[in-house]
């Protein structure tokens, strides 16, 4: 008899506010395509977690679509992939009820993002953003994931996860897999064009601290020409050249080019040929997604047809875990 090995889980998900940044695409998001390859992938749209903050009806329903659009622009591949909007699965907000009654107050208010979310936004700290890393474990465990690509800033969450996991199959048995997370380790972390010390961030105050993965190629260009650098005039990397460190990094993650080559190129050249090199070279490398993603958005028939089919899988690869969980915690199902 044939022997079928089940490929392992991974499950991720972005929230629609903002383009993503090239720090995200370059650190994260390049690598949900590869791992399509080898692991059996979900990836969602995650609209339920955004409205923790408040949110403009007409301007979310549009970065929804657009989001989901991009996802499968960058190479998501909705056939091999279950690429869906979490609010398109009910059972998500239904394990998320279930799963905060086996989380503790105390827990949730150890969590570092709600208390810099809430130091930010002191005039809206709702129950949603106490919760949310609660929905965020059911968006995990619903799938039974064993391996979930985050960026090092929600690797507690995962950890809240794994301790509700644990909790729930120690009071009722084997409920859920013990998701681990996947940290990638090539890429190195894309810092601010404007202060190369401060990670690259979707919200910065400054425009051309951050390259979106929708900007074009002249705004591409023009924000690498302004990047902060140093007051030398040598491309190499060297602790102290934050600036310089950072664009050969990027460079690099763009061209594939070791740090000794980029050196060896540049060497004998000033920081305007390197800057519009990066500039250049970033810009090539997004234009093929950033076409794709254009074909994409002016297919609404297209995008329907994948959010529902997204939506059907992922309702189907979610359904047995509710039902499980249900009737674990002691509901009663109707008969049929
Ligand atoms: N909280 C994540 C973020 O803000 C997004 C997210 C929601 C997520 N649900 C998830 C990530 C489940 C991984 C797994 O980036």
């Amino acid at each position: 008899m044939e022997e079928v090995i089940a490929k392992k889980r991974i499950l991720s998900a972005i929230q629609p506010t903002n383009t993503p940044t090239l720090g995200n695409y370059l650190g994260a998001l390049l690598n949900w395509i590869k791992l399509q390859d080898e692991y059996d992938c979900a990836y969602s749209i995650a609209d339920l977690h955004s409205i923790t903050v408040r949110q403009d009806p007409q301007k979310l329903r549009k970065q929804i679509t657009e989001s989901y659009a991009l996802l499968l622009a960058m190479g998501v591949d909705p056939k091999k992939s279950i690429a869906f909007v979490q609010g398109h699965n009910p059972a998500h907000a239904e394990l998320s009820w279930v799963l905060s009654c086996y989380t503790q107050f105390g827990e949730l208010s150890r969590m570092t993002q709600f208390k810099d979310k809430s130091e930010k936004h002191p005039e809206n700290i709702n129950a949603g953003l106490f919760t949310y890393p609660v929905l965020m474990s059911a968006d995990i465990l619903l799938y039974q994931a064993d391996l979930v690509p985050v960026g090092v800033d929600q690797k507690q969450h995962i950890e809240l996860a794994r301790n509700i996991a644990q909790r729930f199959n120690s009071v009722y048995g084997d409920t859920f897999t013990m998701p681990e997370p996947y940290i990638t380790k090539t890429t190195a972390k894309i810092m601010s064009l404007q202060d190369p010390t401060k990670k690259m961030s979707k919200s910065d105050e400054n425009p051309n601290a951050c390259i979106s993965i929708l900007d074009d190629r002249d705004t591409i260009v023009r924000k690498f020409k302004r990047a902060v650098t140093d007051s030398e005039a040598e491309v190499c990397y060297r602790e102290g050249k934050d600036g310089i460190n950072n664009l050969m990094s990027i460079y690099s993650a763009v061209t594939d080019k070791s740090f000794e080559e980029i050196e060896k190129e540049f060497s004998g050249k000033g920081y305007g040929d390197f800057k519009l090199a990066v500039g250049e070279a970033t810009a090539d490398m997004l234009a093929p997604m950033q076409a794709e993603f254009q074909k994409i958005i002016n297919d609404k028939k297209y995008i329907g047809d994948c959010m529902r089919e997204g939506a059907e899988k992922a309702y189907k690869a979610s359904r047995k875990t509710l039902q499980k969980v249900y009737k674990k915690v002691g509901f009663v199902e109707l008969p049929r």
